[in-house]
């Protein structure tokens, strides 16, 4: 009797390669983040914060600003982040590439938050533009407050958390993968906990909303298991037919307009096929002119307050020819009169639906880039994490 099994197919728990399994983690992540963050037994009536992760006080007092600060993936979860501190505890937040931020920073606001987004807690550029922020806010008289940062990574023991006091762990678990998945959805939920904190603290939402969201959120690992379950394979069906396209152009709007940028970004990585995200208002002043037959259109179309837009900016795109893909909500009339291909997710809030929409993007990339018989776990060209400037 011969076994035949390596170590490396264990690790991999018969997935084929590390990134679909990662995939596939990410419910149990979800729910980790969870359980780690909220009160178990929260309700509104409480009058208590659903919050339970430990934020210092210090940080979020009398904020007028929150900066941020990341790379890569970790900033497209910073920008669904600004929009949900913005729009839930109505803090003006900007989204700054560190390896710009660094040689360009804003000018110094008083009673200022700057978060670091990284999930290995080592990337050259997010570490610098930390350790320069807290230099010159130390320094400064018009920083008059001590200065306040934070970290969000899923490596506490990395240089981010020896840098920085203050820190918040996304409990995802070693990713393997070139391409960030899990942390990605793991840095959400550290997001949307930072948001409701706020919230609660600046009473931004009624104790009615508040509650909504909670519950709405303990929620998403089972829709994320049915978006798992029902897709994956329709979505390799798909991957073969896109397989030797060239150019991809993917939408979206609001909160889902970084899953746009997020799902361009995967296919580019690890299929090496050009892809491009924008805000689907964007369209006409460019990307239109790109589009034919064989560029096809990816719209993320998440119902809310921006669905309808966003299906007529699909509809714009179907006018030149072009193939439209639609992650959009189950069993919708009009979602299925307009996209040539669905890949539908659960209706949810709308605040909440990145959480969803990106899942099948991360399995559109890895199934075509599979598919094109590629290195998923290690793209060419790139690192886990850049530890060099
Ligand atoms: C590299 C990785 C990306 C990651 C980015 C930022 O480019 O390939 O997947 O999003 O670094 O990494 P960080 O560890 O700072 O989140």
């Amino acid at each position: 009797l011969t076994l035949n099994w390596n170590p490396i197919m264990v690790e991999k728990q018969g997935f084929k390669h590390f990134m679909l399994k990662e995939i596939y983690e990410q419910p149990g992540v979800v729910r980790a983040c969870l359980e780690a963050y909220l009160d178990e037994g929260w309700s509104a009536d409480q009058q208590k914060s659903p919050v339970t992760m430990a934020i210092a006080p210090a940080l979020l007092a009398d904020l007028q600003h929150i900066q941020i600060v990341a790379c890569g993936t970790s900033w497209h979860a910073s920008l669904v982040g600004k929009h949900l501190l913005e729009q839930l505890a109505g803090i003006p937040t900007s989204v700054h590439y560190a390896s710009e931020f660094r040689y360009a920073p804003p000018p110094l606001m008083p009673n200022t938050l700057t978060i670091g987004v990284t999930q290995s807690g080592e990337t050259a550029d997010t570490l610098a533009a930390l350790e320069m922020e807290q230099k010159r806010r130390s320094e400064s008289p018009e920083a008059a407050d001590q200065p306040r940062l934070l970290g969000i990574t899923n490596r506490p023991e990395s240089s981010l958390g020896r840098l920085l006091p203050h820190i918040i762990d996304t409990h995802a678990g070693i990713e393997i993968g070139v391409a960030a998945t899990k942390t990605f959805s793991a840095q959400l939920m550290a997001f949307y906990v930072l948001a409701l904190e706020l919230a609660y603290q600046r009473q931004t939402l009624t104790p009615a909303r508040l509650e909504e969201i909670v519950t709405a959120m303990r929620q998403l690992p089972a829709q994320m298991e049915l978006v798992l379950e029902s897709q994956e394979r329709y979505i390799e069906e798909l991957a073969h037919e896109f397989s030797e396209t060239q150019d991809f152009i993917f939408i979206g709007r609001g909160i889902n307009y970084p899953i746009a940028l997020e799902g361009a970004l995967k296919l580019k990585e690890i299929s090496y096929i050009h892809a491009e995200g924008y805000p689907a208002g964007e369209m006409k002043h460019g990307p239109i002119a790109l589009l034919d037959e064989k560029v096809p259109v990816v719209a993320i179309a998440a119902p809310g307050s921006v669905y309808e837009k966003v299906l007529s900016n699909a509809q714009e795109a179907k006018a030149r020819d072009a193939q439209l893909i639609g992650v959009a909500p189950m069993n919708d009339a009009d979602a299925e009169e307009t996209f040539d291909s669905l890949l539908p997710v659960p209706v949810v809030d709308e605040l909440l639906s990145p959480v969803l929409t990106v899942i099948p993007l991360q399995l559109l990339a890895y199934h075509i880039a599979a598919r094109r018989g590629l290195d998923v776990d290690q793209p060419r060209n790139l690192a886990k994490s850049v530890t060099v400037e």
